[in-house]
């Protein structure tokens, strides 16, 4: 198989790649052209054809998405997600960060084939490295007549601004966004409506995700089919993937998505395996929403589809991050579950309570004071708390509670181990509302 060439990424390591200057040397803004001579409602079919699925998580198709717009609309608003807040996530930043005119030549087509007038880059608080190069190069972009009035002579005129979030992971879910460029609380909103029919001050409005964006110009300057000959059956075209933890090679990949969960962790173009000896407990390849891979299920290839066939909620965002034997599991199972508990913004009942009751199960299955029947809990409470039983509003309380239940499911083994190897009845008084910290195991209380 020829070796895959890099497509999204290909500008990374440039030097000055983040100049228009170099950038239109190496083809950029030939899209732009191109599409704006296609016209739009051939550039939205082309994106149609190219079947591009959304990579922000939940994979939907970006040119279906752009087609629910209702056609007589006088407005249309641009959102791109740009909040990256997802653990272990970064494919984003480093798109921004290497290549910012790549993006802003797919916002420009995208915008041009919706009919956007004004498009918001909305960017997480912490970005300001990206935040910074991106406002250079839309400073660059607008000097060059690619942003603004008449775009390249033509009646095509739009406006780009970056909005800086203030740092909250549910303002990347698309309405919780929506309100915050508002100026209001990241609250997400019920659907229906949705976005594409009321959103942005209440007009239609499209939202995609930075990855999503930069496919773009590709597929308008090498066609459709170009784009479908890569990757297999409904994963359609370059994926750009993040790894963490304990590997030689840590940092953000991009392959086709018939690549195995394996080949990015121990391939040699890829993270190259484990560091020190250190041995491969599971891997989060979807960020951290989307649950976990044993080390006997790395042959998982990390498309929309065959993630599910192993127990996963979808592909998410493909970072992934790497747990070592040597963390202990009852470790992840409670970051995991604190970091849902800080994230939900608590509009609804069962995501609010839902996530900070798990989260102090896991807190006294950490301290050493938990109980069998606790696992069985765990799995009671996240699979009634999210939208897909219809108890909440927004997906942030499925991510919750889905990795919760694949940890416990796929680790029950080990977490019942632990449990049992705690001390004679310290769940009980744990329960009785003794801090296990300070039992020393003799009956003495607070003689730590
Ligand atoms: C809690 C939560 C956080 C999210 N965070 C992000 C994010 O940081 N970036 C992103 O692109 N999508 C995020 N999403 C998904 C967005 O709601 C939306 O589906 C996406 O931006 C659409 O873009 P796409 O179709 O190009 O993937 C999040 C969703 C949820 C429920
Ligand atoms: S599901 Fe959770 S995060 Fe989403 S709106 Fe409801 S309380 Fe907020």
């Amino acid at each position: 198989m020829a070796k895959f060439q890099p497509i999204l990424t290909r500008n990374y390591g440039v030097p000055n790649s983040r100049s228009l200057e170099v950038y239109r040397e190496r083809g950029g803004y030939q899209a732009l052209a191109k599409a704006l001579e296609m016209g739009a409602e051939a550039v939205g079919a082309e994106v149609k054809k190219a079947e591009l699925r959304g990579r922000g998580g939940a994979g939907f198709p970006a040119g279906v998405k752009w087609s629910f717009l209702p056609p007589n609309r006088e407005i249309t608003y641009l959102c791109v997600n740009s909040d990256e807040a997802e653990p272990p996530t970064f494919k984003d930043r480093t798109l921004i960060e290497n290549d910012p005119h790549q993006l802003i030549e797919g916002i420009l087509i995208a915008g041009f084939t919706t009919r956007t007038k004004i498009a918001y880059v909305y960017m997480r608080a912490e970005f300001h490295r990206p935040f910074h190069i991106l406002q250079k190069a839309l400073d660059e972009a607008y000097k060059a007549n690619l942003i603004g009035r008449k775009i390249m002579g033509s009646d095509f005129s739009m406006d780009i601004y970056i909005h800086r979030g203030a740092g909250a992971y549910v303002c990347g879910e698309e309405t919780g966004l929506i309100e915050s460029i508002e100026g209001k609380r990241g609250w997400p909103r019920i659907k229906p409506p949705f976005p594409a029919v009321a959103g942005l001050f209440g007009k239609p409005t499209v939202i995609n995700n930075v990855e999503t964006m930069c496919c773009v110009p590709h597929i308008i300057r090498e066609g459709a089919d170009w784009f479908l000959s890569i990757g297999p059956d409904g994963s359609k075209g370059p994926k750009v993937f993040a790894v963490s933890g304990p590997v030689k090679r840590p940092g953000v990949y991009e392959a086709a998505m018939d690549i195995t969960c394996r080949d990015l962790i121990f391939g040699d173009d890829f993270a190259q395996g484990m560091v020190d000896g250190q041995e491969l407990q599971g891997v989060l390849p979807g960020g951290i929403s989307m649950g976990i891979l044993r080390a006997d299920e790395l042959d998982c290839k990390l498309d929309f589809d065959d993630v599910r066939k192993h127990g996963l909620l979808g592909l998410g965002t493909g970072a992934a991050v790497v747990v070592p034997k040597s963390v202990d599991i009852r470790m992840v199972l409670l970051n995991l579950a604190r970091f849902y508990a800080h994230e939900s913004c608590g509009q609804c009942t069962h995501c609010r309570e839902g996530t900070s009751w798990m989260a102090k199960i896991a807190k006294r299955i950490a301290d050493g004071a938990g109980r069998v029947e606790d696992l069985d809990l765990l799995i009671d409470v996240s699979k009634n708390m999210g939208m897909m039983p219809g108890l909440n509003i927004c997906g942030l309380s499925d991510g919750a509670g889905w990795p919760i239940r694949s940890v416990v499911e796929k680790f029950r083994g080990e977490l019942e181990a632990k449990i049992k190897a705690q001390p004679a009845g310290a769940a009980e008084r744990a329960i009785e509302g003794i801090n296990p910290a300070y039992y020393d195991g003799a009956g003495k209380v607070g003689a730590v």
